[in-house]
């Protein structure tokens, strides 16, 4: 079974992406756990075109020449004054308010989508703005320091690719790709 391309809503979203083990662990002393190039590629298919919305840190954990991502509009979210005076912040749209950022995306390019890209504290407040989340599963145990947020009740399961059990990677690690969301968010898969 191969992986979704990305999503086609009939609706505007502002949706959450992630990639979590089994135990929800997203982070580890600043970076990812693990090394799963596919899930690169399936994150950049379903944020491509649309504005990004992260926190001070997840910036700082993409290497310079990964950042800002390309054909997206980066959005940076940080409470240090000046910071995106900073040559650190070359490249992103800084602001000091996620509420803020999010009605910015909006108005972005590609706006119609906002997909908020992380890390554990911005996705555990942005949740409650959001109607859609693209969980990345992976079939590890290891251990790490970043949680993904608890899913309320008024997230529902939308579906997995695959169905059932998981897609390999060339490197060996399983993965599957579900996906959540609130109320009456329509989708199809492509
Ligand atoms: N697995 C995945 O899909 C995934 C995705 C993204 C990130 N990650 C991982 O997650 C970890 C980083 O997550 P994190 O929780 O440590 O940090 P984070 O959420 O990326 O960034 C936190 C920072 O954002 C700023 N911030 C947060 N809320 C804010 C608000 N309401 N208003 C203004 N600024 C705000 C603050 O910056 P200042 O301190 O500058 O004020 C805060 O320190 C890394 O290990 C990264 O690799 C994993």
């Amino acid at each position: 079974m191969s992986t979704p391309k990305s999503y086609r809503f009939s609706q505007p979203i502002v949706g959450m992406i992630w990639a979590q083990t089994n135990t929800g662990v997203i982070g580890a002393d600043g970076g990812m756990p693990w090394q799963l190039p596919e899930d690169m590629a399936h994150f950049k298919r379903v944020t491509e075109g649309h504005p990004v919305v992260m926190g001070r840190r997840t910036w700082e954990s993409f290497p310079d020449k990964f950042r800002p991502l390309p054909n997206r509009t980066n959005i940076v979210v940080t409470r240090q004054e000046g910071w995106g005076a900073t040559p650190e912040a070359s490249g992103a749209v800084v602001l000091d308010s996620l509420e803020e950022a999010l009605v910015e995306a909006q108005f972005s390019p590609g706006g119609n989508e906002v997909w908020v890209i992380g890390g554990g504290q911005v996705y555990a407040q942005a949740q409650e703005h959001c109607n859609v989340a693209v969980v990345t599963v992976i079939n590890t145990d290891v251990a790490g320091d970043t949680q993904a947020p608890g899913l309320g009740p008024d997230w529902a399961f939308r579906g997995a690719t695959p169905a059932e059990g998981w897609l390999r990677a060339k490197n060996g690690t399983e993965y599957r790709i579900t996906l959540w969301a609130k109320g009456e968010t329509e989708f199809e898969a492509e």
